[in-house]
C-alpha cells in the first residue's frame, strides 16, 4: 500500500536561525508561494513571537498563501503559543507547534527541573494549544538523546493530551542512524496511542548525519520530514529538503511504497531562490543543487556518460529542474531567444524584466563576445531578486599594484544627485568601499567577502557575494560582472540598498503601529 511521507519545511524558521539569513516580509512571502510550487504538505514561517516582524510575516504568509498547512514555532507558554495563534488562524489549515526539552541535560540544565514536572508542562502546553486548534504538534526538544522510558512516558501522554503530530528531533545533531531508526521503532512498539498520531524526524547536522538519519527515522515508521531548502539551519543545519525527498524518489527498492509529493522539477529552482534571498551561497558540491552536482570532469565518466548517462548519473538532472546548459548566445541574440532560455531555467518575466535583463545582457555580450546560459542566469536571478536601488554605482576607477598606494575613485546615484568620493585603501576593493561608506554616510562591518567564477571559461562572468553588518542586524548582497571590482562594488552597494529597504520598512512599520496602537492585536513578547 502507497504510504505518504509529509514534507515539513522549515526553511522560514529554523532555515532563518542561520546568522544573517533573516528576511524581509515580503521575501518570505516570495520564498513560500515558492514552497507551494515545490508542493510541500507543510509551512514552518518563522517564530511569531521571536519579533514583532516575524509576528508579521508568518501572519501574511498563513494569510496569502494558499494549499499548505502554515505553522509556527511556539515555546510551551501561552504568550508564545497565543501570538502563534494569532498570527496562523487566518489560514486555511493552521497548525500550533510549540516544544519543550525532554532530555536530563534541559530538565536539569536549561529548566532546573525535574522529570515529573516537565511531563506535566508538555501535557498542560499541548491541552491548552488544542484548546486554540485542532492540529497540534509537539516536539519533545533533544529527543534523541532523553532518556527512552521517559520519552515512552512523555509522548503518550502528549498524545493522550491531543497532539496529532509527534516531533522526535534530534536537536543537537548527535544520533547514528541505527539508532534513530531503533529508537522510532521502539517508540512506536511501546506507545500504542502513536497509532494516532503522525511521527515526525527533525535531524541536525553536527555530524553530518541529517538526511541519513531523517530517511532511518522514515524507514522505521516515521511519516513527516521536518527538512530545509539547501539543508540550511542552526548550526550545521537540517536535513536538506532536495535529499530526502530524492533519495525516496530514486531508491525505491529501498524506501518501496513510500513517496512525498514534492514536484521535484521546481528544486532547482527553489534552491536558487532561497541561497538568493538568503545571501547563503551553495557549495559546489552539494547533492542535487551543488553546481557540480551533475557536472562530469574525469574523462572517464564523460566517456562512459556519453555511451550511457546511467553509468554515471543516478539522477537525470532535468528530473529536478537542473537544464544541460549547452548554449551560448551572443549579442546578436534577440530578445525571443533570450526569453526562450529563460523559461528554460523555470523563469518567467514580466516585460519589464526582460528588457532589464536584455540590457544587462548586452553588456556582458559586449564586452565576452559570447554569454553562457549558466551567465544568463546569474543576469535573471539578479533581477528577480533586486532591491530598491536607492544608491547606483555609475563609474569607477582605481588603482593598484605592488609598489602603487590602492585607490579607488567612485560616481554613485543616489536618487536624483550624483555624489562622487575617493580614497585610498588596503587594497582597490577596500578603498571603493571606503568610498561607498562616505557617501551613504554609515559604516558597516564586511564579514564575508566572496568571489565565484560563474563558469569555467577564462573569460567568465565574477559573482562577488558580501554579508555587512550594522547595529547587530546582517544584510548580503550580490552582484556580477566581467570585472570582479565592479562586481565588489555592486555587491556592497546591493547590501546597503537591503539595508536601507529595511530601515525603511521598520519606520513604516513604527509609523504605522503608532496610528493603530490600541486596535489590533500586538504580538504578547
Ligand atoms: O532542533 C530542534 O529541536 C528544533 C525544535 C524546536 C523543533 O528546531
Ligand atoms: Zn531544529
Amino acid at each position: 500500500m502507497a504510504d505518504k511521507v509529509f514534507i515539513f519545511d522549515t526553511t522560514l524558521r529554523d532555515g532563518e536561525q542561520v546568522p544573517g539569513a533573516k528576511l524581509a516580509k515580503e521575501q518570505k512571502v516570495e520564498i513560500a508561494r515558492q514552497l507551494v510550487a515545490l508542493n510541500v504538505d507543510i509551512i514552518e514561517a518563522g517564530f511569531p513571537a521571536s519579533s514583532p516582524g516575524d509576528f508579521d510575516a508568518v501572519r501574511t504568509v498563513a494569510r496569502e498563501v494558499k494549499g499548505p498547512v502554515i505553522t509556527g514555532l511556539a515555546r510551551a507558554v501561552r504568550k508564545d503559543i497565543d501570538t502563534l495563534w494569532e498570527a496562523v488562524k487566518v489560514a486555511k489549515r493552521p497548525r500550533i507547534h510549540t516544544f519543550l526539552g525532554t532530555s536530563d541535560i534541559h530538565i536539569q540544565k536549561k529548566f532546573k527541573s525535574d522529570r515529573d514536572k516537565i511531563l506535566q508542562w508538555c501535557v498542560d502546553t499541548v491541552k491548552y494549544a488544542k484548546s486554540l486548534c485542532p492540529d497540534v504538534e509537539f516536539s519533545t526538544e533533544d529527543a534523541a538523546r532523553t532518556d527512552f522510558e521517559f520519552l515512552c512516558r512523555s509522548v503518550e501522554a502528549i498524545v493522550k493530551a491531543g497532539a496529532t503530530t509527534i516531533n522526535v528531533p534530534d536537536t543537537v545533531g548527535y544520533a547514528t542512524p541505527q539508532e534513530m531508526a531503533e529508537r522510532i521503532r521502539r517508540l512506536k512498539e511501546k506507545v500504542p496511542a502513536l497509532d494516532k498520531a503522525v511521527i515526525s524526524m527533525h535531524c541536525h547536522n553536527d555530524l553530518g548525519l541529517a538526511t541519513a538519519n531523517t530517511l532511518a527515522g522514515i524507514l522505521a515508521g516515521a511519516r513527516q520530514a521536518e527538512v530545509t531548502v539547501n539543508g540550511i539551519g542552526e548550526r550545521a543545519g537540517n536535513a536538506a529538503l532536495e535529499e530526502v525527498v530524492m533519495a525516496i524518489r530514486t531508491r525505491k527498492e529501498v524506501f518501496g511504497h513510500l513517496y512525498t509529493d514534492v514536484k521535484a522539477k521546481e528544486i532547482a529552482k527553489t534552491s536558487k531562490m532561497v541561497s538568493a534571498l538568503m545571501g547563503l551561497p551553495v557549495q559546489r558540491n552539494k547533492a542535487i543543487v551543488g553546481t557540480n552536482a551533475f557536472a562530469h570532469s574525469s574523462g572517464i565518466h564523460q566517456d562512459g556518460i556519453l555511451k550511457d548517462r546511467s553509468t554515471y548519473e543516478i539522477i537525470r538532472p532535468e528530473d529536478v529542474g537542473v537544464t544541460a546548459h549547452t548554449f551560448t548566445l551572443t549579442a546578436r541574440s534577440g530578445r525571443a531567444a533570450l526569453k526562450h532560455h529563460i523559461s528554460s531555467f523555470g523563469h518567467s518575466l514580466t516585460d519589464a524584466q526582460l528588457d532589464a535583463v536584455y540590457q544587462k545582457f548586452l553588456a556582458v555580450a559586449d564586452k565576452k563576445k559570447e554569454v553562457k546560459v549558466e551567465e544568463l542566469e546569474i543576469l535573471v536571478q539578479e533581477e528577480l531578486f533586486k532591491v530598491p536601488e536607492t544608491y547606483r554605482l555609475e563609474h569607477i576607477q582605481v588603482l593598484s599594484g605592488t609598489q602603487a598606494t590602492p585607490m579607488a575613485a567612485l560616481r554613485v546615484r543616489r536618487g536624483g544627485e550624483v555624489v562622487e568620493e575617493a580614497s585610498t585603501g588596503n587594497g582597490p576593493i577596500d578603498a571603493a568601499y571606503k568610498c561607498i561608506e562616505r557617501i551613504v554616510g554609515h559604516e558597516f562591518t564586511l564579514l564575508n567577502f566572496g568571489l565565484n567564477a560563474v563558469t569555467s571559461g577564462e573569460d567568465a562572468i565574477g559573482e562577488a557575494t558580501v554579508r555587512i553588518r550594522t547595529n547587530g542586524t546582517i544584510f548580503a548582497g550580490a552582484a556580477s560582472s566581467t570585472d570582479i571590482i565592479e562586481a565588489a562594488v555592486k555587491a556592497y552597494i546591493s547590501a546597503i540598498n537591503r539595508w536601507v529597504a529595511s530601515e525603511k520598512r521598520e519606520k513604516a512599520a513604527r509609523k504605522g503601529k503608532r496610528k493603530s496602537r490600541g486596535k489590533a492585536p500586538a504580538p504578547s513578547l
